[in-house]
């Protein structure tokens, strides 16, 4: 028989590991509202030329990393990334009439056909923030300041924050043109996929991965220097912002964000640890993009933390502590080796069932053990209370309530269990 396996790339998140997944996504929604963003669900899909429109036709991620289908004339694709959505209902919702300044985060699954290695997957978890409406720097400052915090409460430390501008409108057309005789005598050595950059994105030559063209890149020109005295200022104020939160974060002018839609200020925060592909976020301003999507023409800015990498992290930090899946409450065991232990057993799932009415999680046995059996479960299984139903305690009305805590047990008429339980759990 063939036996199944989750799609490369993507992978079950198992109830184990379950404790880790919770925290990081309770820290991103606590974060998020304590800095004044709200949540927003867009579907998971988008039209296609949402992406293309948006990230940039030449792409790594539009020319080769997209999950598509065809639906009739339609064509969908699974998002690769978030900010492209949010912007689209932004503007869907039209918010910029009625309430143009919206601070908007997401946390949830995204798809890239990549090759999976360590902290790279074809599906995975981003928490995002996308601030849409101001061009203030501060902004470009409060939203580094929180996906620092959100690591910083995760307990990481040895993160680096790479900060660059990529300027906007003259500067950059000025830019491009210097990169594009930067490359221009190198041409014949670029790799294939980059000869057809240098002709429709020359600025993503200088993403290239491919070994050789970063050797031929090595040298170009920096975009800093390019930069227009208003983007210019508008980068100090960025990193004025930045140190008046205490923080120094590295101007790294090699930063090459790999999606079209930026402008002016780009960041990414490193964990060196993990290896060559380190970056565990990445954002920055895109103050053109509502308005190529059809909205009027608002700046934002924002940022998206990978949930892989920074899984990896706090397991190579030793911060996983020891996470693990909270048991039910209460076991519920019945005394069987009696006259009806059919009885007994259609019983315990009705105390569970009483229990869980008056909010005890609670499980029972199912396995049909010894009484022995049952007890040696709960010695293993983390409960805190264990509900003992035996035929003698049915009859008389009863059960044994267990604090395994406290190793003491007493017996409690059955329409007092679910209070009692209660009170020995402490609510
Ligand atoms: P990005 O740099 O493509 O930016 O992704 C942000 C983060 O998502 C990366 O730093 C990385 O941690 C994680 N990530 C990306 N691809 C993968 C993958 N295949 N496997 C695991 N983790 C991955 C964006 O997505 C932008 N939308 C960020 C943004 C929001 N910019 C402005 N607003």
């Amino acid at each position: 028989m063939k036996s199944y396996k989750a799609p490369r790339g993507m992978r079950d998140v198992l109830p184990e590991e379950m404790p880790a997944w919770q925290r990081l996504e309770a820290t991103a929604h606590r974060l998020a509202r304590l800095f004044g963003y709200s949540e927003v669900r867009p579907p998971l899909m988008e039209e296609t030329e949402l992406f293309t429109r948006s990230v940039g036709e030449v792409t790594d991620i539009v020319e080769k990393e997209m999950f598509s289908l065809k639906k009739g004339k339609t064509s969908l694709t699974l998002r690769p990334e978030g900010t492209a959505g949010v912007v689209r209902a932004y503007c869907q919702a039209g918010y910029a009439k009625r309430d143009p300044l919206q601070r908007l985060y997401y946390c949830g699954p995204m798809w890239r056909y990549e090759r999976p290695q360590r902290g790279r997957e074809r599906m995975f978890t981003q928490f995002g923030v996308e601030c849409i409406g101001s061009a203030d720097p501060r902004l470009d400052a409060e939203a580094i300041q929180l996906a620092c915090r959100f690591f910083e409460e995760l307990g990481l430390t040895g993160l680096e924050v790479r900060l660059n501008s990529m300027g906007d409108g003259d500067d950059r057309d000025r830019y491009r043109d210097a990169v594009r005789g930067f490359f221009e005598p190198k041409r014949a050595e670029l790799c294939e996929l980059c000869q057809d950059r240098f002709e429709r994105n020359v600025l993503r030559v200088l993403d290239c991965k491919n070994p050789s063209c970063q050797e031929l890149a090595i040298g170009a020109p920096v975009v800093l220097d390019f930069l227009s005295e208003e983007n210019a200022a508008h980068f100090a104020d960025v990193q004025v912002a930045l140190k008046s939160l205490g923080r120094e974060p590295i101007v790294d002018p090699g930063i090459v964000r790999g999606l079209d839609y930026y402008t002016k200020t780009i960041f990414e925060i490193h964990a060196p640890a993990i290896g060559a592909r380190s970056a565990i976020c990445g954002g920055g301003r895109y103050d053109h993009l509502v308005r190529d999507l059809g909205g009027p023409d608002v700046p934002a800015v924002g940022f998206a933390i990978g949930f892989s990498g920074t899984l990896i992290m706090l397991e190579e930090l030793g911060l996983m502590g020891d996470l693990k899946p909270v048991a039910p409450d209460a076991y519920v065991a019945c005394l069987t080796g009696g006259d009806d232990d059919a009885a007994l057993r259609r019983e315990v799932l009705c105390v569970a069932d009483e229990l869980r009415a008056a909010g005890v999680s609670a499980i029972f046995d199912v396995d049909e053990r010894s009484f022995k059996g049952q007890m040696k479960a709960i010695a293993k299984g983390g409960y805190r209370l264990a509900v003992i139903v035996g035929e003698d305690e049915l009859a008389r009305g009863v059960v044994q309530l267990k604090d395994l805590g406290a190793r003491e047990q007493t017996e409690v008429p059955r329409a007092d269990l679910a209070s009692a339980a209660k009170g020995l759990l402490g609510g």
